[in-house]
């Protein structure tokens, strides 16, 4: 097979208008992290998202951990986070020190289920962290409600989920703070960039304080606390505007590939489980995921190494964290059997602009007859 048939899980859309502010700040001379670029997309991604304030950073993991630092959740604190999700979301909880503890997920739209999350406050709960999966939002009217209950804090981890809405609100903008993703294969992308959205002019000078070794901002070489360097660089945010201001574009095309994904899945029956999104919410379409059902005898990942030989990339869902052996001792919502059961037998298809009807076609057709191939006996 020649390498020209192989069809890429993800390919960033970039252009000539990338190209041109990228240039534009590698020619101002200003390639760190000062320069025209890092205001004006802060100041742009926050109109997007409907928040006062963002924050731009090296990553969505650095986000978040700016995050949970800025809104003070520290050691002795609880964080509930979904079950199945990047383990970024994890790891930044042990950043600070705190506990993470693992929602279980709704079978249907693959998010952790507010009831679960319900189930799981304590006392000790300082923080909810409500992951967009897969740009899909979660619901953050019933999450927002537990945390107000619980007096915690609601962060919305929405690294896959730029320009999705629940109820009309945007993805990022009902947490105490968000944060998002742009890496290559995100839908908005800069290489490597994260931001930090909150609507609290405190929380917002917080953060870049921290973004920036703590310095102090009035003596120089003076610091009153461990900080961070996470700061985003001019010319990473030179890309990050140019995909802001084509970010309709972008989206459209995610849509109407999904619309060829949602044609060509029509007819196979619940073999084949996509994730469904609820009446109240706009979804971003980041990565095309589908379930195989218990029903099916096919392992998961041979039906991935089918795909492969017929040079469609896929990936594997995220494995549920609590069977990861650096989270299987955190407290779940008794073990997590959805977000199990999806991180077993989910797989992720390619979902690009650059994709064509045939080429989705070619990926629901191979995925069909590599369900149906007759499992080999040992
Ligand atoms: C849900 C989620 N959170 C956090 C991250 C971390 O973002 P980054 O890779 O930019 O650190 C990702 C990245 O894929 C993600 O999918």
């Amino acid at each position: 097979m020649c390498v020209s048939e192989l069809i890429a899980l993800s390919v960033p859309d970039l252009t000539h208008v990338e190209r041109d502010y990228l240039l534009e700040a590698f020619d101002s001379s200003w390639i760190s992290s000062k320069g025209r670029f890092v205001a004006e997309f802060e100041r742009r991604f926050a109109e997007f998202v409907g928040t006062e304030h963002a924050v731009s950073c090296t990553n969505g993991t650095a986000a978040l951990h700016l995050a949970l630092k800025a809104c003070g959740v520290g050691p002795s604190d609880e964080v509930i986070l979904p079950d199945l999700t990047y383990v970024s979301t994890a790891n930044a909880v042990r950043y600070v020190d705190a506990q993470p503890v693992l929602a279980d997920c709704d079978p249907d739209t693959w998010n952790m289920a507010p009831e679960s999350v319900a189930r799981l406050v304590t006392k000790q709960t300082k923080a909810i962290i409500a992951v967009h999966l897969l740009a899909v939002p979660a619901d953050l009217e019933a999450l927002r409600r537990i945390a107000d209950e619980a007096r915690c804090l609601l962060i919305e981890d929405a690294a896959e989920a730029p320009g999705a809405r629940w109820a009309g609100m945007p993805a990022g903008s009902v947490g105490d703070a968000s944060t998002f993703s742009f890496y290559g294969n995100k839908i908005l992308t800069t290489g490597e960039g994260g931001m930090v959205c909150c609507h609290s002019e405190h929380l917002a000078a917080r953060l870049r304080k921290l973004r920036g070794q703590a310095a102090h901002p009035d003596r120089h070489y003076w610091f009153d606390e461990v900080g961070y360097n996470y700061r985003m660089t001019n010319l990473a945010c030179a890309i990050g505007l140019a995909q802001l201001s084509r970010f309709r574009e972008i989206a459209d095309k995610r849509a109407e590939v999904r619309s060829w994904y949602d044609e060509a899945f029509a007819d196979i029956g619940d073999l084949v489980r996509l994730q469904v999104c609820p009446r109240k919410a706009d979804p971003g379409w980041w990565m095309i995921g589908v379930v195989l059902d218990a029903s099916l005898r096919a392992n998961r990942d041979t039906v991935r190494e089918r795909l492969q030989d017929a040079g469609i990339e896929t990936r594997p869902f995220f494995a549920a964290l609590s069977s990861l052996p650096i989270y299987e001792g955190c407290r779940t919502d008794n073990g997590s059997p959805v977000a199990r059961f999806l991180g077993d037998r989910g797989i992720m298809l390619p979902t690009h602009t650059k994709l064509r009807r045939g080429d989705v076609s070619r990926v629901v057709d191979t995925l069909i007859a590599a369900i149906h191939q007759p499992v080999e006996m040992a």
